[in-house]
């Protein structure tokens, strides 16, 4: 697997690709990788003749006092998985690689960037889109993945390749669950033991809501509240959101469309999202747990 550091080897690169008609897949991420972002290479994989995975913590997207010094930074674990699933590349920029100095130019995707997550996190998606944008012109894959476990940014991602007439195809990959529900995510390592079978509880307000649903109930308030009760029930009680959305813009009227429901909410310290299409029919985020 080819390390790319800079941006002359990674053009570098691209045009050897180029040279041998090969489509380039492409998943950003963070680091700290997990079966969820390895489900994402595997993904891509499947159509496209070379993978190339980007790691870099990004910090326009941490607000003052979240955890970007504290965020897991585990290269030498990452690039042993990397090259065992059989990835052709990962991209390892610096700071200065991605934000060269003197940069003035921001991507603000509103009004979806300031409900949800974005509401209590002011920023955090203005820094998401920006890097994500600058990520897809150094790279300019054929197809991009992103895991719908951060539903909201998927959302917003395929947003804006659509209003910037990006050319690429973003392609949005199921989340991973443990056995007992729990969306996989580089945060969950911050959790105790103990709050780490409170964090179960997410799942189970999800599934209570979408048998709800299921059954008949079409009253976003009242799918809402039987997710935040067994949230409660959890002893999980900082909860941020939970929203019943229209999957497909995330505004509040979803009525005769599929329904997203969206959860954000502490447990202990740590600040924990996930999400379930309430229609099974057409869900694509099914998890295995
Ligand atoms: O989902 C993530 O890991 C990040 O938000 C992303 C898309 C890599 C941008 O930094």
């Amino acid at each position: 697997m080819k390390v790319i550091k800079d941006r002359e080897t990674l053009d570098g690169w691209l045009e050897e690709c180029n040279r041998q008609g090969d489509e380039v897949g492409f998943i950003p991420t963070m680091g700290a990788l997990h079966a969820g972002h390895l489900s994402l290479v595997a993904e891509a994989q499947k159509s496209c003749s070379k993978t190339i995975v980007s790691i870099f913590v990004n910090p326009t997207q941490f607000g003052p006092g979240e955890d970007f010094a504290q965020y897991p930074r585990t290269f030498t674990e990452d690039r042993a998985k990397l090259e065992e699933v059989g990835c052709d590349a990962v991209f390892l920029p610096s700071t200065e690689t991605v934000y060269p100095p003197g940069g003035q130019t921001f991507i603000r995707v509103e009004p979806l960037a300031s409900q949800l997550c974005g509401a209590s996190r002011p920023g955090h998606f203005q820094g998401v889109a920006t890097v994500v944008s600058i990520l897809l012109n150094l790279v300019r894959p054929r197809r991009a993945y992103f895991g719908v476990k951060d539903y909201q940014q998927f959302t917003l991602i395929k947003q804006m390749v659509r209003d910037l007439a990006m050319a690429v195809e973003v392609v949005g990959v199921a989340i991973v669950r443990e056995q007992d529900g729990l969306a996989l995510s580089s945060r969950n390592s911050y959790l105790t033991a103990v709050e780490r079978e409170q964090a179960t509880a997410l799942y189970r307000a999800l599934t209570a809501a979408k048998t709800l649903y299921q059954d008949g109930e079409s009253d976003s308030k009242i799918l809402e509240d039987s997710a935040r009760q067994v949230l409660l029930a959890a002893g999980i009680e900082k909860i941020d959101y939970v929203e019943v959305r229209h999957s497909e813009t995330l505004v509040k009227e979803w009525s005769g469309q599929t329904p997203v429901m969206l959860i954000a909410a502490k447990v202990g310290k740590t600040r924990l999202i996930d999400n379930m299409l309430l229609n099974q029919e057409t869900a694509i985020n099914e998890g295995n747990g």
